[in-house]
C-alpha cells in the first residue's frame, strides 16, 4: 500500500504540478460555455454579483476544506472519509461525488463534442458568410443530428481516458503553464473585438449594471451552483488532488490562485460574449447554445478570424480535457484504491460506462427529446441537478465535516502550515465553514429540492 502511494505521489513532477492540475480542472467549459449561458438566463449583472460573493464566501472555504481533507489523509474522497471517521456514514459524501462525476461527465462530454465539431467547422471555413440566423439554425440542426454529436462525444471520452491512463503528469502541467495563458490571450483579443462592435454598450450594461430586483432565490441558487461547478468543488475532486499537494505548500495561496484564475477567465469570457450577443441581436437567454452561436459571428467580424477561431477551439478543447480528466480521475482513483484494480483496465471500462451515460445527454437533444424527467430532457436535467443540487449538497456536507467534525488543531496545521501569523485567516475560514456556508447551502438546497415538487 505504502509503495503504491509513493509511486503515485511522484505523479507530479514539480510543486506547481498539482496546483496546475487543480487549476486545469477548474478552468474549462464551465467558464466559457456554462458561465455566460447561465448568467444570460439569470438576468446578467445581478447574477454576477451573487456569483462573485459565492466564490469568495463559500467557494474558497469549500476548496480549502477539500484540500485539507485530502492532504491530511492522502486518499481519494471516499477513502479520506473512511479514514477520518471509520464507523460513520461520511463516506457517502465520496459516493455522492462519484455519482456527480457520472452526471457531469454525461453532458460535459456532449458539449466537449460540440467544441470538436466547431473546431472542425472552423478549420473547414464553415462559419464564413453565415449570419446570426443561419449560425443559430446550424447549431440547432447539428446538436439534434444524432450521429456526429455522438461520435465526437465518444472521441472526447476516449481521449480523456487515454490521458488518465498515461498518467496526468506532464500533460496537465504543461497545458496549464503554456496553454491556459494562451487561452487567456485569445480571450483578451476576443474581448477587444467584442467591446469595439457597434452596440457593444448594451452588453456591457447587461453584464455590469445590476438590477437588484432581479435577485431571486433561483438566481442565488444558480449562482452558487455555477460557482461550485466552475471551481470543481463539492464532489471531492479536490480531495483527491489535495492528497498530492506537498506538506510545505501553502493551501490558502493555492486556493486563492486557482479561484482567481478561474474567475478571471469566466469574467473575460462574459466580456467577450455579451457585447457581441447584443450587437448581433442574439437573445442573452438562448441557453446552452449561446457561445456556440455568438463566437462564430465574432470570428467572422475580425481580422484573422480564421486563425483565431482555430486556436480558440483547440484551446477550449484542451481546457475541457484537463477538466474531464479530473472527473474521470475521481472515479478511477476510487476504484483503483478501494478495490486494488489496475489503472488501465479500470479507465477503459469506465470510459465505456461514461459513453453510455453520455449518450443519454447527447440523444436527449435529438431523437430522445420527447423523454422528459421533471419536465427536463436528460441534458438539462443532468446539467441542472448536478450543479444546483448535488454539488451544493456535497459542499454542505464537506463544510459541516470540516467545521464541526474534523479536529480543529489538525485542520489549522494543514491550513496555516504551522505558521501562527495568519491566525486571523484561519478564523475567517472557520467562521465560513462552521456557520455561513452551511446555513446558506442548507437553505439553498431545500429551495432547490422544492422546485421539483
Ligand atoms: N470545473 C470544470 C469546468 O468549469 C468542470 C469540472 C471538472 C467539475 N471537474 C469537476 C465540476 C468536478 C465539478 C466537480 O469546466
Amino acid at each position: 500500500m505504502k509503495n503504491n502511494r509513493v509511486k503515485k505521489r511522484d505523479g507530479f513532477s514539480s510543486k506547481f504540478g498539482v496546483i496546475a492540475a487543480a487549476a486545469g480542472s477548474a478552468i474549462g467549459l464551465g467558464n466559457i460555455w456554462r458561465f455566460p449561458y447561465v448568467l444570460g438566463n439569470n438576468g446578467g449583472a445581478a447574477f454576477l454579483i451573487i456569483y462573485l460573493i459565492a466564490i469568495v464566501g463559500i467557494g474558497i472555504p469549500v476548496m480549502l476544506s477539500e484540500f485539507s481533507i485530502g492532504r491530511m489523509t492522502q486518499r481519494n474522497a471516499f477513502g479520506a472519509f473512511k479514514q477520518l471517521k471509520p464507523k460513520s456514514a461520511w463516506y457517502l459524501v465520496g459516493i455522492m461525488g462519484i455519482l456527480a462525476a457520472f452526471l457531469i461527465m454525461s453532458f460535459y462530454s456532449t458539449v466537449a463534442g460540440w467544441t470538436m465539431e466547431y473546431l472542425y467547422q472552423a478549420i473547414t471555413h464553415q462559419f464564413q458568410g453565415q449570419d446570426t440566423v443561419s449560425l443559430d439554425l446550424h447549431f440547432k440542426e447539428f446538436i439534434a443530428s444524432g450521429t456526429m454529436p455522438v461520435i465526437w462525444q465518444m472521441i472526447f471520452i476516449l481521449l480523456t481516458s487515454l490521458i488518465v491512463v498515461m498518467g496526468i503528469k506532464n500533460g496537465i502541467e504543461k497545458s496549464t503553464k503554456i496553454l491556459m495563458p494562451m487561452l487567456f490571450v485569445i480571450i483578451i483579443i476576443l474581448v477587444i473585438r467584442s467591446i469595439t462592435l457597434t452596440g457593444a454598450g448594451q452588453g456591457l450594461r447587461f453584464l455590469f449594471t445590476p438590477d437588484f430586483s432581479k435577485i431571486t432565490p433561483m438566481v442565488i441558487l444558480e449562482a452558487i451552483g455555477q460557482a461550485f461547478f466552475s471551481l470543481s468543488i463539492g464532489m471531492g475532486v479536490l480531495i483527491t488532488y489535495g492528497s498530492y499537494i506537498q506538506k510545505d505548500d501553502n493551501l490558502i495561496k493555492s486556493a486563492v490562485f486557482i479561484s482567481l484564475s478561474d474567475t478571471l477567465i469566466a469574467l473575460l469570457s462574459g466580456i467577450a460574449i455579451f457585447p457581441a450577443v447584443f450587437a448581433f441581436g442574439i437573445e442573452p437567454n438562448s441557453g446552452p447554445g449561446l457561445v456556440f452561436i455568438t463566437l462564430p459571428n465574432l470570428f467572422n467580424q475580425m481580422p484573422a478570424g480564421y486563425i483565431f477561431s482555430i486556436f480558440f477551439f483547440i484551446l477550449l478543447l484542451i481546457a475541457a480535457l484537463t477538466s474531464s480528466i479530473s472527473l474521470l480521475e475521481v472515479v478511477v482513483a476510487f476504484v483503483t484504491e478501494q478495490f486494488h484494480w489496475k489503472r488501465k483496465p479500470v479507465a477503459f471500462v469506465l470510459s465505456f460506462v461514461f459513453i453510455i451515460t453520455g449518450l443519454l445527454s447527447t440523444l436527449s437533444l435529438g431523437s430522445w427529446s420527447h423523454i422528459k424527467v421533471f419536465g427536463l430532457n436528460f441534458f438539462d436535467l443532468f446539467d441542472w441537478t448536478s450543479a444546483n443540487l448535488l454539488l451544493p449538497l456535497g459542499g454542505l456536507l464537506i463544510v459541516i465535516f470540516t467545521g464541526w467534525v474534523l479536529n480543529r488543531k489538525a485542520l489549522q496545521k494543514e491550513i496555516l502550515n504551522g505558521e501562527e501569523k495568519r491566525q486571523w485567516l484561519f478564523n475567517v475560514f472557520m467562521f465560513s465553514v462552521k456557520y455561513i456556508s452551511p446555513v446558506i447551502l442548507f437553505i439553498m438546497f431545500l429551495f432547490g429540492l422544492g422546485l421539483f415538487s
